[in-house]
């Protein structure tokens, strides 16, 4: 019960005021004089009408972020906060200074910095992206949760678990919101498939697989120190295969065990160039993930395969976008979609960054819940970790690790 005079600063314009004395919100964040507090859900505040000043309604204020890291996956995330109503990035830094300039001009940024403390010191924003190298996301992110700011972390959020906790608990103790980036979950095949086993179409699940058959000559990993590096990136399986390790345990469920082999066939890199993993999933099911960067002469495949006692789909393209095959025994009208459901994406990337942020603003306004939240992008981290002490001990590894 709150009962001393509020400035109500929300993100929701969705306020509604009963009477005269209660307000039912979805607050995201109640700004009071020396502290601001963040509600996960809705909220009975008691208080005075005229004691209170509520900003947002119509004009409702643009959700603002900070971007840290201007290189080259920052560019999708600032192209699609540029469509985004409502939203815009205010800030941006990287430790090369033209690079944050760039940035700052191409996509009419108002301040940018070298120094990402400094900025995260100055500027008010909400949400903090962060697009640095994989193994500096736990500490850029406790640093922005430490100053109640909300933390969007490109994938993977962290390269170890101790780290991933850290944010995490960071993020907590703060009241803040912690997104990973997850986009290939938002592809419209990904989403169809999903649907239908969540539908329960494919009656028991027997089996997953996760193909990734990609190339990366050797000038990408040259183009900057922290690639296939094990301090800041890990390898095939942690970065590039990372997504296809969240979507086949998203889509499959929680993992007993799992056991691995990995090699450095082609690179001259510290960390493995192509992978294979088994899972063994909890509801009995088995699992197989084979991922490569030396494929000749490029990208021919990354794809899911589901099948259970009434379906089998394939979801397929460079980087499932499209649906390869669908069966399934009993006909559901989801049917009728999966022409449609194909895209065409110029690179591996995807599209499904313009729908990520998109739901990190509504979430910031509390008008829906995060996507891939923190915990949920621990879980693919925990199964990559796991296929690599597999594949360094030459044994089967029951998850949780501890
Ligand atoms: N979601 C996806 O599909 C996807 C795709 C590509 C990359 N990523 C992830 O995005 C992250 C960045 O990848 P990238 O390809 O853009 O790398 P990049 O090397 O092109 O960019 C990283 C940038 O961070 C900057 N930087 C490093 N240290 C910094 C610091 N202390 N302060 C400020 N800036 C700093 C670098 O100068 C560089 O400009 C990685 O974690 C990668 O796994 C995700």
């Amino acid at each position: 019960m709150i009962t001393q005079f509020f400035k109500i600063k929300s993100l929701n314009s969705k306020i509604k005021i009963s009477l005269n004395i209660t307000i039912y919100a979805n607050i995201k964040r109640l700004i009071t004089n020396n502290y601001s507090l963040t509600a996960k859900n809705s909220l009975i505040i008691w208080i005075n009408l005229n004691d209170i000043e509520v900003e947002g309604g119509d004009d409702m204020e643009k959700v603002k972020f900070a971007m840290i890291g201007c290189g080259r996956i920052s560019a999708k995330h600032f192209e699609a906060i540029e469509q985004i109503e409502g939203a815009e990035v205010i800030a941006c830094a990287d430790i090369i200074k033209q690079r944050a300039a760039d940035s700052a001009e191409k996509f009419k940024i108002k301040n940018h910095y070298t120094d990402y403390k400094k900025m995260l010191d100055k500027e008010n924003v909400d949400a903090v992206i962060i697009c640095t190298p994989s193994g500096m996301h736990p500490q850029m992110g406790i640093e922005a949760a430490k100053r109640k700011i909300n933390v969007i972390t490109e994938k993977p959020m962290a390269i170890d678990l101790k780290s991933a906790d850290a944010l995490v608990k960071a993020c907590d103790d703060n009241q803040v919101e912690l997104f990973v980036v997850k986009q290939n979950r938002l592809n419209p095949s990904i989403q169809l498939l999903k649907k239908a086993i969540d539908k329960g179409r494919f009656g028991r699940l027997f089996s997953a697989n996760a193909t990734v058959r990609w190339t990366r000559p050797q000038n990408y990993y040259d183009m900057a120190k922290w690639r296939g590096t094990w301090e800041f990136d890990g390898g095939a399986f942690m970065n590039q295969a990372s997504h296809y390790f969240d979507l086949v345990q998203w889509l499959m469920g929680p993992v007993d065990s799992v056991m691995a082999f990995t090699a450095t066939l082609n690179h001259n890199i510290e960390t493995e160039d192509m992978g294979t993993g088994i899972i063994h999933f909890r509801n009995g099911a088995l699992g197989t993930v084979e991922v490569t960067m030396n494929t000749f002469p490029k990208n021919l495949e990354g794809s899911i395969t589901i099948m259970g006692e009434n379906g089998t789909v394939k979801i397929g393209g460079i980087a499932v976008n499209q649906i390869d095959y669908w069966e399934f025994k009993d006909y559901d009208d989801d049917d009728k979609l999966i022409q449609s459901a194909k895209t065409d994406p110029t690179n591996v990337y995807g599209f499904g960054h313009l729908g990520y942020l998109q739901n990190v603003v509504d979430a910031l306004r509390g008008e829906d819940t995060p996507n891939t939240d923190g915990r949920s992008g621990r879980k693919s981290l925990e199964l990559i970790l796991a296929m690599y002490q597999s594949a360094k001990n030459g044994k089967k590894i029951a998850l949780p690790l501890r």
